[in-house]
């Protein structure tokens, strides 16, 4: 069997988070800032495991007494299909980033992105999702695994636009029939289309530089223009947001680190404070 985890250095609680590529994670600094506050011994590593591997090194993990692994691109899918027992959120998001092991010794997974981003909108931003309209830039992995999490915060309309129609129609027929309303609307003509609230970018589109070929009106009447990926400067959505008047444009930094704080949760039984975290990662 490959190794992936280095030996264990000491007997405090091992948990890692695992991906392709994964030396950027700010995983690690944000679970041992949490551990710090709750008084946990942890040791936290991140992995390199390549995809088409995760069932060997979960159990690799599980052998040398890990208790819990966080998962991210491009395993959240593989993961999500090697779990025992999934939570509801996991299931219905069909992805999950964060796992560990019952008393049965069984993999049990749950996905905390979907909880992350709405924490950060509405705690953190002071944003209002009920009966409001959200509009949901991207249909893949990343937008699917926040879907349910925004259903369940009971907005009016949730409005799905990717570049490949076709998926934003499933993804949206998928949800369809709850309170709310789900609709696709189309990528490259968005100006028909309802004002919404919250606009939030969940493509992967701010990697390359580029952005969503939104209207502009939409941006300077939305609350909050968000983009769930980070990086240490404006990502190119958030920057392009702002140049065009929008009030509010965030990346998904706080989305990380809320994330983080709900799997530190489920695997300490602690819950930390996630704000001097984030205000640390940012500098401030
Ligand atoms: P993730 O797990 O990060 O969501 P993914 O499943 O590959 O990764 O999805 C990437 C998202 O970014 C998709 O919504 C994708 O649109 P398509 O479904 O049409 O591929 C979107 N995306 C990536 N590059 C894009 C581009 N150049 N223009 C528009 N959308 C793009």
């Amino acid at each position: 069997m490959s190794d992936w985890f280095p030996p264990r250095r000491s007997a405090a609680a091992y948990c890692c988070v695992v991906g392709t590529p994964v030396a950027h994670s700010k995983s690690p600094l944000i679970h041992a800032a949490f551990a710090a506050e709750t008084g946990i011994e942890l040791d936290y590593d991140r992995v390199e495991v390549q995809p088409g591997t995760l069932a060997g090194a979960v159990t690799q993990f599980r052998q040398i007494g890990g208790i819990g692994m966080n998962v991210t691109v491009p395993l959240k899918l593989e993961a999500w299909s090697l779990a025992q027992v999934r939570s509801q959120r996991a299931q219905s998001a069909g992805a999950a980033n964060t796992l560990w092991f019952d008393g049965d010794g069984q993999i049990n997974a749950d996905n905390t992105d979907g909880v992350g981003l709405v924490r950060d909108l509405t705690r953190n931003h002071h944003i209002t999702l009920q009966d409001t309209t959200i509009l949901l830039l991207g249909a893949g992995g990343a937008a699917r695994g926040v879907v349910p999490a925004l259903l369940d915060c009971a907005p009016k309309t949730l409005l799905i636009s990717n570049r490949s129609a076709h998926k934003a129609k499933s993804l949206a027929e998928e949800f369809s029939g709850q309170t709310s309303i789900v609709e696709p609307v189309p990528w490259g003509d968005m100006r028909g289309i309802e004002q919404p609230q919250s606009i939030i970018n969940a493509t992967s589109l701010s990697l390359s530089g580029d952005v969503p070929p939104l209207d502009i009106d939409l941006l300077a009447r939305a609350q909050i223009c968000y983009d769930m990926m980070y990086s240490a400067e404006p990502t190119a959505f958030v920057a392009w947001c702002r140049e065009n008047g929008a009030p509010v444009a965030v990346d998904g930094l706080g989305m990380l680190v809320e994330q983080a704080a709900e799997s530190f949760t489920i695997w300490h039984g602690r819950t930390p404070q996630t704000g001097p975290v984030i205000k640390e990662l940012r500098g401030l």
